[in-house]
């Protein structure tokens, strides 16, 4: 291998996979006799009612007439896993360490706490008259109650959504309306770096023309002023009350949650996650790459309203009973220290955090990084996009004084959990590279008709085989869900991405094959902006696509054509985005064009408005196809650097 990054020898290493011959082991047991493999783990690691007796039934052959389902005779409530169970062995243990907006705000809540808060907030929840298999949405910011409120609708079999606080009052209603949710919980206001985020109101905005929502559960954050609207609206501190709460038992395929996510076509799918195999494969995971150990603090900074949330900050570590820390603010406030702070003050262990994050502060220079004693560091993850090799240096070096190992981890909403991604104790690692599929993990990489590459080689990420944590849903739309990911090649799982193999076996993913953006780690369709860009009446037509941006990963690029003799104000442009899709959708690039290239039927030609984009203006080939040719010249000539 051209560069192997020496590792640090695993003394202590609870995983069962601590070294290369170890991995190789598993892999070849796990691929053999999958549903043994995934029978152990899941009792091995889960509390059951019921046991399950069988594994997985369906294949990727047939998922229209027969949708995956693993542990399907099991019964169990996930949060007996994460919860209950944990109050025997270690009730005072920090289950939450909550770090808020200021620094030092801090909460730290046991085990118990946690459970008791739970047990209130689910009867809360069964008295506004929630039930098992209704949708409850939750618009909230990085605070405990979030996690509170999730677990409590998993305890009575209620199917939460979690909206991330960034999304718009139209975002919020769009996904409020497909899910139908009966109840939302929410609060006063989100902190987040010094600024209040008006969630409640927007909340109340959302609900106009929303009919499905009875009840507006609302945790009092900031302690703001909000517009109250009676009954609909309840505290939630006046709400919880009686903490004695019996989980309710659920179906192994019981729906845990929704969590929605952008296409490349269309609106938001809603993804659903069930009970069972999601939290098998979360606390597999977990424990696994990230070499859990009992004492670790553990910190993923990531936001609950996306999946990285759910698993790694949420179900995952609590599955597996670990002190996880909750972060509410950003990583440069008050300045690009935040993050090395917190890991001084709470000695944490294991950190996790996105390419983004690394290339912004990497970009402020390392003294805000030695400035903080990080000795207690011991494993340093990344996920969400490609890591470029010299950000995950500087994590390796400046951050992690080269003695932790990193994980670049490769997953996505859709596989509930970590893929591809080195395990810490076992996996040596490549800087930009995912490295190896966990065990029951079989990647294939594939041309676009569907023929296998074998060895060496690049084509798309295709997955093999079920895995207990994948979605197996999209929400009141199933042909959406079997189109989606295996309509492209039959019989396998479609990831959307690009991926490029080396002789070792090893995995660099290449970005996206189809028309999503991953800006700042953010997962955005490119249609979502051109419908938000169609409201703005100036405006023809639109055309978004993705450029290499040096900190963002990806930057959003609009071409824009003006309604016959009017002028587009780029203001209006932003508000558009601000509006239909959040404060997250930002464009970085407008190009103003006499017109959009087509062919002769009609479709837009994306490859050359991404050509361009790049900067490779002068690398489209042949567009003699098109219907007007002349258009491609004039948008090279007004390309925007
Ligand atoms: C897409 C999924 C996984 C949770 C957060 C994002 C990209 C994710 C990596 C990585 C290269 C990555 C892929 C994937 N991605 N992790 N380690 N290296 N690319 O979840 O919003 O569902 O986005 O993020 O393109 O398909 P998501």
């Amino acid at each position: 291998m051209p560069y192997v990054v020496p590792r640090r020898v695993s003394e202590g290493a609870v995983t069962e996979i601590s070294n290369l011959n170890r991995y190789r082991e598993v892999c070849a047991a796990a691929a053999n006799d999958p549903n043994g493999f995934w029978l152990a783990q899941s009792r091995e690691r889960i509390q059951w009612r019921k046991e399950p007796s069988i594994g997985l039934m369906g294949n990727f052959h047939d998922v229209l007439e027969n949708p995956l389902s693993w542990f399907g005779d099991g019964r169990l409530n996930i949060t007996e896993s994460c919860l209950d169970r944990h109050l025997i062995t270690d009730p005072q243990k920090t289950a939450i360490l909550w770090e808020g907006d200021e620094p030092g705000d801090q909460r730290k809540i046991s085990y118990a706490e946690l459970h008791r808060e739970v047990c209130k907030a689910a009867n809360a929840l069964h008295e506004l008259g929630i039930r098992k298999g209704e949708r409850v949405i939750i618009y909230m910011g990085m605070v405990p109650e979030a996690a509170m409120a999730m677990l409590a609708c998993a305890r009575i079999g209620a199917i939460h959504s979690v909206v991330f606080g960034g999304f718009s009052a139209e975002a919020l209603r769009d996904r409020i309306r497909d899910c139908g949710a009966e109840l939302i919980i929410t609060q006063d206001e989100g902190l987040r770096g010094g600024k209040k985020i008006p969630l409640k109101a927007t909340a109340d905005e959302a609900c106009q023309g929303a009919g499905t929502v009875k009840k507006m559960l609302v945790f009092r954050r900031s302690g703001a002023d909000v517009a109250w609207n009676e009954p609909r609206d309840i505290w939630w501190h006046e709400a919880l009350q009686n903490d004695t709460h019996q989980a309710v038992e659920l179906e192994a395929e019981h729906p845990l949650f929704i969590l929605y996510t952008s296409g490349s076509t269309g609106r938001p799918k809603g993804l659903v996650h069930t009970c069972g195999g999601y939290i098998t494969y979360a606390s597999y995971t977990h424990a696994t790459v990230f070499d859990l150990r009992p004492d670790d603090v553990y910190a993923c900074v990531a936001d609950v309203g996306w999946i990285t949330g759910h698993t790694y900050i949420v179900y995952g570590p609590l599955a597996n009973g670990a002190t996880t820390v909750m972060f509410e603010s950003i990583p440069t406030y008050p300045d690009a220290g935040r993050y090395w702070d917190m890991v001084e003050r709470h000695k944490i262990t294991i950190f996790y955090t996105a390419p983004t994050a690394i290339r912004a502060l990497a970009a402020q220079g390392g003294e805000y990084v030695t400035r903080y004693d990080r000795s207690s560091l011991r494993v340093l993850g990344t996920v969400g996009e490609p890591i470029n090799p010299e950000a995950w240096e500087w994590y390796y070096k400046v951050v992690g004084e080269g003695r932790c190992n990193i994980v670049d981890t490769w997953w996505q909403t859709e596989t509930g959990g970590i893929a591809i991604s080195p395990i810490a104790p076992a996996t040596p690692t490549e800087p930009g590279s995912a490295t190896l599929p966990l065990p029951g993990i079989l990647p294939s990489l594939r041309e676009a008709d569907g023929k296998i590459i074998r060895g060496p080689g690049q084509g798309f990420l295709c997955i093999d085989h079920p895995w207990p944590g994948q979605a197996r849903t999209v929400w009141g739309d199933h042909e959406r869900f079997v189109s989606t990911y295996f309509g492209h090649i039959p019989g396998l799982y479609f990831t959307g991405d690009g991926c490029r193999r080396n002789e070792h076996g090893y995995y660099w993913i290449t970005g996206r094959v189809d028309d999503v953006l991953n800006v700042s780690g953010h997962r955005m369709g490119t249609a979502e902006f051109e419908s938000a860009l169609a409201t703005v009446n100036t405006v023809a037509e639109a055309a978004v696509v993705g450029y290499p941006h040096p900190v963002k990963g990806q930057g959003v690029y609009a071409y824009i054509v003006a309604q016959s003799g009017e002028e587009v104000d780029e203001a209006d442009l932003h508000a558009a985005c601000r509006e239909q899709i959040g404060s997250h959708a930002r464009i970085d690039k407008v190009q103003p064009v006499p017109g959009l290239p087509k062919t002769r039927s009609g479709k837009v030609m994306r490859r050359i408005l991404r050509k361009i984009a790049e900067g490779k203006g002068d690398e489209l080939g042949d567009v003699s196809t098109l219907a007007d040719p002349s258009v491609v010249e004039a948008i090279r000539r007004g390309f925007k650097v």
